[in-house]
């Protein structure tokens, strides 16, 4: 590492490449719970349906007083705590999201204003389902190359604000939330990250996308009656490409960590649906009960979802100093990828 003050990035004399590690994490759901129940008296839908095709059986909404930044920033103080750092030594913040507060300013300049974290640069990425792995990546490489010291990364969507609550194929599908984590450098004899796969394909952007709102159709008053300021879906073939990439970037991912599966204690997937993780496990030669699952509980949270499902799983206990985790996403673009990291921040 380099010695200048933090927040500043070095200039390429000066840097060194350190290992990276997890330090802190948080997340937050809001309390209102949506029942597959409750769903069945809005749309033509019914409770078996949706946990036969997905597991899922609840999710949470956030509050209408609630946005994206609100969910962040409690899951960030959360992250902030557990890696006992204070909101003057954060140099960078990233907010994953798809449903940021604004088009613009960015999601990660309301939040430092919120958690007073003054010195910290902030930015906003777009990667969908798999912005959490895609900010983790970011963030390492900044951490690892000395140019930022302590990177907050939260993965935040208010799913609900984007759903068209007239299409059950999609309104049942997703929930909001929000996780985070403090990257720093590793302590010493960690590995901490290991290794990150990922990758995007352009080709397939309209299999899941919002149609309108944006340069190429601008809101007007006709874009709103054609409801194309909803998240619009074709499940099944996102469904294939989900499995198919999900599966390449955990191999390759592993294959780069010289890690075999067998020696995986966890697996977190991106929460999209139950059955995508049982063929992702079936296809991967790893049991079930290897997978940190809490879609019956959220549905989609979007980048929000790997952070979630972590906290948890570290905050029960499940996860312990020394495991090996391998985190898998999947999402709109199409993007993709898989990071494998020991656990341990002692
Ligand atoms: N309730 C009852 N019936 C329904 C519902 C519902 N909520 N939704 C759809 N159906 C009907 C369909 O209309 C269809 O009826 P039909 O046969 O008469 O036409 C039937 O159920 C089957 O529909 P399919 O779409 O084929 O159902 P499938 O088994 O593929 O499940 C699902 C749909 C759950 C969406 C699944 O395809 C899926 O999970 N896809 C991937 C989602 C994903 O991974 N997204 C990526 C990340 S999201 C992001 O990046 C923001």
């Amino acid at each position: 590492m380099t010695s200048q003050a933090p927040g500043r990035i070095a200039s390429a004399a000066d840097r060194t490449v350190c290992r990276v590690a997890v330090m802190g994490w948080g997340s937050y759901a809001p309390a209102r719970v949506l029942t597959n129940r409750d769903l069945e008296r809005m749309v033509a839908t019914t409770h078996e349906w949706i946990v036969e095709r997905t597991g899922m059986r609840e999710r949470r909404v956030a509050a209408e007083h609630e946005a994206t930044s609100d969910l962040a920033t409690l899951a960030a103080q959360r992250a902030l705590q557990t890696a006992n750092v204070a909101p003057a030594e954060v140099d960078m913040i990233l907010v994953a999201t798809i449903t940021p507060d604004y088009p613009f300013p960015n999601t990660a300049c309301l939040v430092q204003s919120r958690l007073g974290c003054s010195r910290a640069f902030c930015f906003g990425l777009e990667a969908a389902c798999s912005g959490f792995l895609y900010g983790m990546e970011i963030a390492r490489a900044a951490v690892a190359t000395g140019g930022v010291r302590t990177a907050l990364v939260i993965g935040a969507e208010k799913m609900t604000s984007i759903l068209d609550w007239q299409d059950r194929t999609t309104c049942v599908l997703f929930g909001d939330g929000a996780g985070a984590v403090v990257l720093q450098p590793a302590p010493a004899g960690r590995r901490g990250i290991i290794s990150t796969v990922l990758g995007s394909d352009g080709s397939l952007a309209d299999l899941l996308m919002m149609p309108a709102g944006g340069s190429r159709h601008p809101a007007t008053a006709a874009t709103v009656a054609a409801r194309q300021h909803f998240l619009k879906m074709r499940g099944r073939e996102v469904f294939r490409h989900a499995v198919q990439h999900m599966c390449e970037a955990a191999r390759e991912a592993l294959s780069k960590a010289g890690v075999k599966i067998q020696d995986v204690r966890w697996i977190i997937p991106h929460q999209a649906n139950l059955r995508i993780i049982s063929a992702i496990s079936e296809r991967l030669g790893c049991p079930m009960d290897r997978f940190v699952v809490n879609v019956e509980r959220y549905g989609n949270t979007s980048a929000a979802s790997i952070g979630l499902a972590l906290d948890e799983a570290v905050r029960d206990g499940r996860i312990r100093d020394g495991d090996v985790v391998l985190m898998v996403a999947f999402g709109a673009g199409f993007t993709w990828g898989a990071t494998v990291l020991e656990w341990g921040a002692k």
